[in-house]
C-alpha cells in the first residue's frame, strides 16, 4: 500500500516577502490522501437466502416469492430476502398473539433477563454487525462500528433494566401491555430503528411483529437470528421482510394493538388514515428539516464541526439532519469560508474503508430523489456548492453539498432532501431566526450554536421541534426521549415516554 501524506500548498492570494501572491490552500484530494484501510469482511457470514422470522423459526413465505437485497457501493447481490404476502403477516400476527398471554405473564424479572442477554450478544456480534449494516446499507463502518451498533445494544440494554421496575416508572398506575405490536422501520438505520421499537415493546410484556425497510433486510435477520440464539420464547418477536404492501398489511391486520411506523410523512399520513375508527394506538415518526442555528457568538470551528456533522453524518439520510443551516449575517462569510475548506477534507468512498467519512447512497431511487432536488436548488436560483472529490465508478454517490443565497419559498428550504444537501440562509436578528426557523411543515429537531446560555434557554423555548441540540449535534442516547411535532409526527420513542408508549396505565 502506497502512503502518500505531503500537503500540497499551493496560491491563495497572501503576500510572500517578494510581494507575488501565494497560494497557501490545501488541496486534500491531490496531496493528502490516506493509504486504504478496508474492514474485512472474512468474518462475516452471510445466507443466501433468508426466510421469515416467525414462531421462533425462519419459514419460507407463502408465495414462496424472494427479493434480492444489493450493496449500494457494488450494485452487487449480497443475499436474497422473502417477500412477506398477506398471509405471512398473518400467520406472524397470530405466533405473535399466541406469544402475548405466556410472555405477558412471565415474571418481569424473567422478561428483563431476556432483553439483556439479547444486547450482550448483540455487543458480542457488534463487528459482524458494523460490517452487514455498511454493507447493506451503504454507511460508513466508521459510524456503524461507533454509532449505530453499539446504541442499538444500548437500547435493549435500558430497557432491560426497566422491565421489572415497571410500577416503579410510572408510580400510583397499573402499567400493563398493550398486547401484539406491528412494528415498520426505514433503511436509514436499519438495526437502530429495529432496536428503539423492539427493546421497549419486549421489555413491557409486548409481543412484535417487525417489518424491516426493503434495501437494508440483513441486520434484521442477524438480530433474528440472535433472539433465536437467545431462547426467547417462540413467537414474542417476529420478524418479516417486505417492501410497503408487506407494510399495509401489518397496518391493517385487524388483530394489531399499536402500529409503531418510523419513515416519510406520506406514508405516515397513509398509517394515520388507515387506522382511523379502529382502536389501534400509533406512533408516528417522520420526517424532518431542521434548522442548525450559529449565532455571531458561537465557538465557529466546532460549529462546524457541528454543521458538518450535522448534515453529512449517514449521507444525510438523517430524520433530524440539521439540513437548514442559518448563520448569523455578520459571521456568515468567515463560517462559509471554514464550512467549504472542512467539506473538501471529507473522504467519500468506500463505506468498508475506516477513513471514509460518506458513504454509498442507500439506493439508486433514493440518489435520483437526491439529484432531483440538486437540480431544483439550482433552477429555483440558489448557490450550488459541491466538495471536488473522485467518487467510485460503480454505486451510488453525492458529494457533500450546499446551496448558498437559499431563501424560505425555495423548495430545498422546505421539503426533506434525505440526502447530503445543506440549505443555507443568514439572519441578523434573534427574532428573524426564531421566525424563519419555525417556518417548517416539520418539526422535529434543531441546533442551537452560542457562548450564551441565556440566548440557548431564549431560543430554544420558542423553537417548535421534539429536540434541540446546543453546541453539539446529532447525539443520541436510550434515556432520552426522541419525537417531533407537527408533520414530523407524533409520541417519542427512548426513555420513560418510548416506555409508555407501549403500557396501558390504568
Ligand atoms: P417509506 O416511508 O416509503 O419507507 C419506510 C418504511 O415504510 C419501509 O419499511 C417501507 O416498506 C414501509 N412502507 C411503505 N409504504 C407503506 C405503507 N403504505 N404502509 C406501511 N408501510 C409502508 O420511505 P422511502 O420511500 O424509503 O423514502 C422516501 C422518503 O421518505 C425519503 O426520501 C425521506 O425523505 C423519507 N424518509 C424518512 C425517514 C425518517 O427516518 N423519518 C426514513 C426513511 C425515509
Ligand atoms: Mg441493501
Amino acid at each position: 500500500m502506497k502512503t502518500k501524506r505531503k500537503a500540497a500548498v499551493k496560491a491563495n492570494k497572501t503576500n510572500s516577502s517578494n510581494g507575488s501572491m501565494v497560494d497557501i490552500s490545501l488541496k486534500f484530494d491531490e496531496g493528502w490522501s490516506y493509504s486504504p484501510a478496508p474492514e474485512s469482511t472474512d468474518h462475516v457470514s452471510i445466507k443466501e437466502r433468508y426466510g421469515l422470522f416467525i414462531g421462533g423459526k425462519f419459514v419460507k413465505p407463502a408465495l414462496g416469492k424472494y427479493f434480492a437485497t444489493i450493496n449500494p457501493a457494488t450494485e452487487k447481490k449480497i443475499s436474497e430476502v422473502a417477500n412477506a404476502s398477506s398471509a405471512d403477516v398473518d400467520k406472524a400476527v397470530k405466533a405473535a398473539r399466541k406469544a402475548f398471554g405466556p410472555w405477558s405473564s412471565l415474571p418481569a424479572r424473567e422478561r428483563g433477563k431476556y432483553v439483556y442477554r439479547i444486547s450482550r450478544m448483540m455487543q458480542e456480534k457488534a463487528r459482524e454487525l458494523a460490517v452487514i449494516e455498511s454493507m447493506d446499507g451503504g454507511k460508513a463502518i466508521r459510524e456503524a462500528r461507533d454509532i449505530d451498533i453499539p446504541l442499538a445494544a444500548a437500547h435493549f440494554f435500558y430497557y432491560a433494566g426497566w422491565a421489572d421496575k415497571l410500577d416503579y416508572a410510572f408510580p400510583n398506575k397499573k402499567p400493563t401491555p398493550l398486547g401484539v405490536a406491528g412494528q415498520i422501520i426505514p433503511w436509514n438505520f436499519p438495526l437502530l430503528m429495529a432496536a428503539w421499537k423492539i427493546a421497549p415493546a419486549i421489555a413491557a410484556g409486548n409481543t412484535v411483529v417487525l417489518k424491516s425497510a426493503e434495501t437494508t433486510p440483513l441486520t434484521s435477520m442477524k438480530l433474528a437470528e440472535i433472539i433465536q440464539e437467545a431462547g426467547l420464547p417462540d413467537g414474542v418477536v417476529n420478524i418479516i421482510t417486505g417492501a410497503g404492501d408487506t407494510g399495509a398489511a401489518l397496518v391493517n391486520h385487524p388483530d394489531i394493538d399499536k402500529i409503531a411506523f418510523t419513515g416519510s410523512t406520506g406514508v405516515g399520513k397513509i398509517i394515520q388514515n388507515a387506522i382511523a375508527g379502529t382502536d389501534k394506538k400509533v406512533t408516528l415518526e417522520l420526517g424532518g428539516k431542521a434548522a442548525n442555528i450559529i449565532l455571531d457568538d458561537a465557538p465557529l470551528d466546532q460549529a462546524v464541526e457541528g454543521i458538518i456533522n450535522g448534515i453529512y453524518f449517514n449521507q444525510g439520510h438523517v430524520c433530524c439532519a440539521g439540513s437548514r443551516l442559518f448563520v448569523q449575517e455578520d459571521v456568515a462569510d468567515t463560517v462559509i469560508r471554514k464550512l467549504k475548506d472542512r467539506m473538501q477534507t471529507l473522504i467519500v468512498g468506500d463505506p468498508l474503508d475506516k477513513n471514509t467519512d460518506i458513504g454509498a447512497i442507500n439506493s439508486k431511487e433514493q440518489l435520483a430523489t437526491i439529484n432531483r432536488y440538486i437540480k431544483i436548488g439550482k433552477n429555483e436560483g440558489a448557490d450550488f456548492y459541491q466538495s471536488k472529490c473522485k467518487i467510485p465508478n460503480k454505486g451510488y454517490w453525492c458529494p457533500p453539498t450546499l446551496f448558498l443565497n437559499v431563501s424560505q419559498s425555495h423548495r430545498i428550504a422546505q421539503e426533506e432532501i434525505f440526502g447530503p444537501v445543506l440549505a443555507v440562509q443568514t439572519f441578523r436578528t434573534v427574532d428573524e431566526v426564531i421566525e424563519k426557523a419555525n417556518n417548517t411543515p416539520y418539526g422535529l429537531s434543531a441546533g442551537i450554536w452560542t457562548d450564551k446560555g441565556s440566548k440557548i434557554f431564549n431560543i430554544t423555548a420558542k423553537l417548535n421541534a421534539g429536540v434541540i441540540w446546543a453546541n453539539t449535534y446529532n447525539k443520541f442516547d436510550p434515556t432520552s426521549p426522541f419525537g417531533g411535532y407537527k408533520e414530523s409526527g407524533f409520541g417519542r420513542e427512548g426513555g420513560l415516554p418510548g416506555l409508555q408508549a407501549y403500557l396501558n396505565l390504568g
